[in-house]
């Protein structure tokens, strides 16, 4: 039975990310600078995060109303203990065609094989810079470049191919490193995407001027590695996509600042403590573990959701650029979205 819902904008839910945890064993210092995430900083005690048998059962109810995508995100995913017990049981869900996880790489060595054999489609690992100095000081010196390299590695061997490469651009930081990030996948299979600076959160102190735009990145790898421009693989995708001049592959930049992509956007989010949040530059999200905990129905929960999304009218990314500098004091901080 379909129940497919359509936004005030008339956008599909295609897609729900899922963060299954606010913890991370990094600190990027775009999403969780450790002079604020320090030893002593209280992240959700276990009882406020969502249950693998409850998100089953909102992924179970959403797949009707359209969701094909489900991707995992955190914090960093790998940390919530079974995961691939998540995993398993979201690819038994009938419409889920798809299950994806954003992971910072770390702990992938362990845990690619067991992923694979769970059922997981696709993985995509975040990585800012080959360079250890860059890489130390934008993910707040945690671990190693050789440990990610090594994870990436690992899920090759485990059968993982054409995985995505995401690289944060930040002006002034590491953008004299994209070409040999560039250089160094070329060739592999895998896709870098280079994303520009979002002012995603309240924590990262964002500046328009930290901001290296798109055009900007493609002219830099373009300079050393020839790219031209390829059309999207389906409408409303996220990167725009160049390829090699000499077929080697092809890159990707995420262009939320210089070109928003709002108009296509069926991304809806459930945080790790069951909030449905409608964007990613939302101020907060619609509590869904309170409903599930209160003993509701089936019924209940999907009118709930059809309702958030059928009053949906959000298009932040468009608004910052026609207005530019738009204020919003409070929003979702990205380590309980994963992006
Ligand atoms: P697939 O197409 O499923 O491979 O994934 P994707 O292209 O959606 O990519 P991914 O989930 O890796 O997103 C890459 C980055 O793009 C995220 O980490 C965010 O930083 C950014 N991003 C993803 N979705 C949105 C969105 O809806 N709005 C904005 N502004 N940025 C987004
Ligand atoms: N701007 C752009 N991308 C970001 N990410 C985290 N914070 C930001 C930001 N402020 C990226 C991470 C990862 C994904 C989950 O989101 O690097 O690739
Ligand atoms: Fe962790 Fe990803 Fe946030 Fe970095 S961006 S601190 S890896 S959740
Ligand atoms: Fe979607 Fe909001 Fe991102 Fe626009 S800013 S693409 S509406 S998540």
């Amino acid at each position: 039975m379909s129940l497919a819902v359509r936004d005030s904008l008339d956008r599909p839910l295609r897609d729900l990310r899922i963060s299954v945890t606010d913890r991370c064993n990094f600190r990027c210092t775009y999403c969780m600078p450790a002079e604020l995430f320090g030893e002593r900083y209280a992240f959700l005690p276990r009882d406020e995060i969502l249950s693998f048998e409850e998100i089953e059962r909102l992924v179970g109810l959403m797949a009707p109303m359209g969701v094909r995508k489900v991707r995992i995100t955190g914090g960093e995913p790998l940390l919530r203990h079974g995961l691939h017990e998540l995993i398993r049981a979201l690819g038994s869900i009938e419409g889920i065609e798809d299950i994806a996880l954003t992971t910072n790489g770390t702990l992938l060595e362990r845990m690619a094989g067991q992923l694979k054999r769970e059922g997981l489609s696709r993985l995509t690992i975040s990585l800012d810079s080959l360079d250890p100095v860059v890489f130390g000081a934008m993910n707040g010196d945690k671990l190693s470049v050789q440990r990610v390299l090594q994870g990436i590695a690992a899920a090759e061997e485990a059968g993982f191919a054409g995985m995505k490469i995401n690289c944060v651009v930040q002006k002034g930081v590491n953008d004299h490193t994209l070409t040999e990030l560039a250089r160094h996948f070329k060739g592999t299979g895998h896709i870098v995407r280079f994303i520009e600076f979002m002012d995603v959160g309240t924590r990262n102190g964002w500046d328009l001027k930290q901001v290296l735009p798109a055009a900007e990145i493609a002219a830099l790898i373009d300079a050393e590695l020839p790219i031209e421009t390829l059309a999207p693989n389906y409408p409303g995708e996220v990167a725009r996509r160049w390829r090699y001049r000499d077929g080697e592959g092809e890159i990707g930049i995420i262009t939320s600042v210089s070109n928003p992509f709002c108009g296509a956007c069926s991304r809806a989010r459930l945080t790790t403590d069951g909030k449905l949040v409608t964007c990613l530059f939302a101020e907060g999200g619609s509590d869904l573990r309170g409903l599930l905990r209160s003993g509701a129905s089936d019924d209940e929960v999907r009118d709930r959701i059809q309702g958030i999304w059928t009053r949906r009218s959000d298009r932040y990314s468009e608004e910052r650029t026609e207005q530019l500098g738009v204020e919003r004091p409070k929003r979702v901080e990205m380590y309980q979205i994963g992006g």
